[in-house]
């Protein structure tokens, strides 16, 4: 057991539009998890600081003590610090990170006694949503599929380096209401507008043919119906696509709108933001990119 260890974690956003729990990608936007043998405690700075639990119920805590139980250990005595830059409730797979911070950090404390594979078979199954879960301990763009029981996922190689262009409401959009809004059936003409798309969207970014990434980045599945809670998606989905963005799409199930662009960032982002204003939908403007890497430790002694 070493005595203390750092880890980042990045944030996600899954679905990319018509790839409804099926795709995500990691953003160069990161969580930190520190943790120490020698105390007890849980300290959080950052993103919500004054909403996560500081009691046994912490994600964070509850993943890296299912880390302890999946080696069949007791969890020793530690001191959680976590400092977070990933806002909740926004799409942008906060819990992922708590989970896979959690599972990474304690793996790491611990010597490394589970591979990757094993590594994400527990948080998908803590967390319950492989397209953020894949790329916040892959990085990268990831397709994930459930194969009865097995989980297989698949890197998709950008071949262009891409901005993402984030604009984050401030009003939160639970995952849990987000999905309770959709309808259990599809019809055939939406799942075949989808399968399309979905497809065209993986040869658009390993082609580099960014030109497709308009259509290849529409939905019928998900944001339609989530339009209804947040009519002004699909106004500064449309601004950011006037001002150059190659496509966009409600990260998650929201709330944040990402465009992605291989340039005139500032531009997409000022006229989503200006739409956005108009729209009545306070929030902020961040400009990142796609982080090839996930979860890593960053110092261990
Ligand atoms: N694919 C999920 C959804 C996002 O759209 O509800 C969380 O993984």
């Amino acid at each position: 057991m070493k005595s203390y260890v750092e880890i980042r974690v990045p944030a996600t956003t899954a679905n990319l539009g018509p790839g409804f729990d099926c795709l995500g990608m990691a953003l160069d936007i990161w969580n930190t998890v520190r943790l120490e043998t020698g105390g007890t405690g849980i300290n959080i700075t950052g993103e919500g600081a004054n909403l996560l639990s500081r009691g046994d119920d912490n994600l964070v805590y509850t993943s890296a003590a299912a880390l302890f139980q999946e080696i069949g250990e007791a969890m020793p005595p530690l001191v959680f610090t976590c400092d977070n830059a990933v806002p909740l409730g926004r799409g942008l797979g906060s819990s992922s990170t708590a989970v896979v911070g959690g599972l990474v950090a304690a793996n790491a404390l611990r010597g490394e006694p589970l591979s990757q594979d094993e590594l994400l078979t527990l948080a998908v199954r803590i967390e319950g949503h492989p397209d953020n879960v894949t790329p916040a301990l892959l990085g990268g763009c990831q397709i994930v599929v459930q194969d009865e029981s097995k989980l297989i996922t698949s890197t998709i190689p950008l071949a262009k380096e891409l901005w993402a262009i984030l604009y984050i409401p401030s009003q939160q959009m639970p995952t849990h209401q987000a999905r309770g809004l959709l309808g259990p059936q599809v019809s055939r003409a939406d799942a075949v507008f989808n399968m399309g798309r979905t497809a065209l969207l993986v040869n658009a970014l390993t082609s580099g043919d960014l030109a497709l990434l308009k259509t290849a980045t529409q939905d019928r599945l998900h944001q339609p119906a989530r339009g209804v809670l947040f009519p002004a998606m699909r106004l500064i989905i449309r601004a950011a696509l006037e001002a150059g963005a190659s496509g966009a799409f409600l990260s998650g199930a929201g709330s944040t709108i990402l465009a992605l662009t291989p340039d005139r960032e500032m531009t997409v982002g000022y006229e989503m933001a200006d739409m956005a204003d108009k729209a009545g939908v306070p929030g902020d403007v961040k400009i990142t990119k796609v982080s090839q890497q996930g979860a890593h430790v960053v110092s261990v002694g």
